[in-house]
Parts: C-alpha cells; structure tokens; sequence
C-alpha cells in the first residue's frame, strides 16, 4: 500500500501515525480545521509561544484558522498523489512525495475523542540563520526550486507540545517517528536543519536525541521585533556520506 506506514481512521479517514508504548494513545494525524480553538490556546500559552519563532502573539481564532487552511491544503494534496499512485500501483515501489500528510500530535481519550497536544511540522528551510535578506531570499528560492526527492533540498522541523505534556519524552518520539518512517523513506532526506531559542534546552534535547548536531549559535535573529540568540542544529543522513561542516 501506498499509504504505509500510515493508517486510516475508518470514522473519520484522516490519516495517522500510531507512536508505540509507552505513547500508545498518541498518534500523529493529518491537520483538522476542528483544531483551530485548541491551538490558540496553545499558542496564548507563554510555556509555548516564547520559543516559537513565526506565530503571532497573540494567537487569534482567525490566525489558527488560516494557518490551518494552509497546511491542510499542503498535506491534502500529497495524500491525494499517494491515492493516485495507491489506484496505479499499489504494490509497486513506494513513491516518494514533497510533503508528509501527518503533523497534528493528538492524545486518544478513553470515550474516543481526541485532544490536540501540538504539532510536528516538516517544511523546506528557510535560512532565517542568514542576515543579509537578499542572500536569503535567494538561498529559500533555489531550495523551493529543486523538485520532490532531490537529496540535495534542506529541511526544517518545527514543533510545539501542550505544556501539561511536556518532558514525557513525546516529541523526541514524534520526531524520530516522522523522519524514520516518513521524511527519508517517503521524501528522501538527507540534510534537516532545526532552530532552537538559546536557553530551550528541552528542544536542543529532542533534535540531539534524534541525531542532531549544533552547527553554530547565531545571536541576531530577530523574532517576534527583539533581537535574540538561536542554535541551528543539523542532521545529515550518514550513509550520505557528507559532513555536518559542510553546510557550515
Ligand atoms: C521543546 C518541546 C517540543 C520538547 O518536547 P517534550 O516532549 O517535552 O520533550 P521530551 O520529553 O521528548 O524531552 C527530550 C529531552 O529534553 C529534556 N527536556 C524537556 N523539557 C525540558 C525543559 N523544559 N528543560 C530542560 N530539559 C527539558 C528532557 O529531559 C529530555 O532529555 P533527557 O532525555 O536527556 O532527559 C516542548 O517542551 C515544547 O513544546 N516547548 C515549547 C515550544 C518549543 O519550544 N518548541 C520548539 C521550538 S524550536
């Protein structure tokens, strides 16, 4: 099947990843406009939204709502490529596709509903480490030029977790989950960057147990309009055969 190892919700038919014990009532599934209210209050929280470099603060209904729009589209359209190459091929060679359906990090309850815990994103980088904007506006066009499954394409993690959730060791097993068994079988990585916050050591955790390297600290970012210091962390797949300086 086309869809492995994802399965389907036979209610709902969105797709998930199950995570295994200790995290059994955990699963990753394809983004839900339902999700929009729990994700303000998500991202109203300062536990989350201090470490986060893009969202708005504060958080609207409206925000989540577009943003969701956004990434639901993304993902609706690469399971629509793995119908299709379900209805051609089924059994053939698993296609390789720009995008992972899954990313919405939900807690099974005992009545069957579902809580929103966060999300684990994957994206094409987009070089907020480099200053000079013109360089960088160069560096994102030629990484979005380059087509599905070039080894050559940077890629970025993103994620956030409902603080009641935290340091349970979620997130380092959603993000081995996704890279393993999506990001290189299905979208052929070879080279994600992450970027942590000076000082969240909890997020320098979870990229380092997950084979990350610090590359270099960079102290000029600015978020959120304050200058503040980021860690760039790098994971190269090691049967690439390259080295983590390269990128440097
Ligand atoms: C960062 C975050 C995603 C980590 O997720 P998590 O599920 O809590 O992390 P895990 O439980 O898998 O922990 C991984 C490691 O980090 C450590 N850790 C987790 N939270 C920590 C904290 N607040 N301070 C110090 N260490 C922490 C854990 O002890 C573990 O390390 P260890 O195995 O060496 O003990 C979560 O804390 C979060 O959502 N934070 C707010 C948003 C955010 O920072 N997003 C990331 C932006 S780059």
């Amino acid at each position: 099947m086309q869809f492995t190892p994802l399965s389907i919700d036979k209610h709902t038919r969105r797709p998930y990843l199950r995570l295994s014990a200790p995290h059994q009532r955990i699963i990753i599934a394809a983004p839900s406009l339902q999700d929009a209210p729990q994700i303000c209050e998500l991202l109203n929280d300062p536990r989350v939204y201090r470490w986060l470099l893009s969202p708005p603060f504060p958080y609207l209904l409206e925000h989540a709502v577009s943003w969701l729009t956004e990434v639901k589209a993304e993902a609706d359209a690469v399971w629509g490529e793995l119908e299709q190459a379900n209805a051609e091929s089924p059994d053939g060679p698993l296609k390789v596709v720009g995008g992972c359906p899954v990313r919405s990090i939900l807690e099974e309850n005992e009545d069957g509903t579902y809580t929103y815990l966060g999300d684990c994103g994957i994206f094409r980088n987009r070089y907020e480490d480099v200053m000079d904007m013109e360089e960088r506006a160069r560096r994102v066009q030629e990484n979005n030029a380059k087509p599905v499954g070039d080894p050559d394409i940077v890629w970025s993690i993103g994620d956030y977790l409902k603080p009641s959730h935290h340091g349970k060791g979620i997130m380092t097993a959603v993000v081995g989950r996704l890279m393993r068994e999506w990001g290189i079988p299905r979208m052929n990585f070879h080279c994600v960057r992450a970027a942590t916050m000076n000082g969240n050591t909890g997020s320098v955790r979870v990229f380092e147990k997950n084979g990350f390297v610090l590359r270099r600290e960079c102290v000029d970012v600015v978020t959120k309009g304050e200058p503040s210091s980021h860690r760039f962390l790098d994971w190269i797949l090691l049967s690439h055969g390259r080295s983590p300086h390269r990128l440097a």
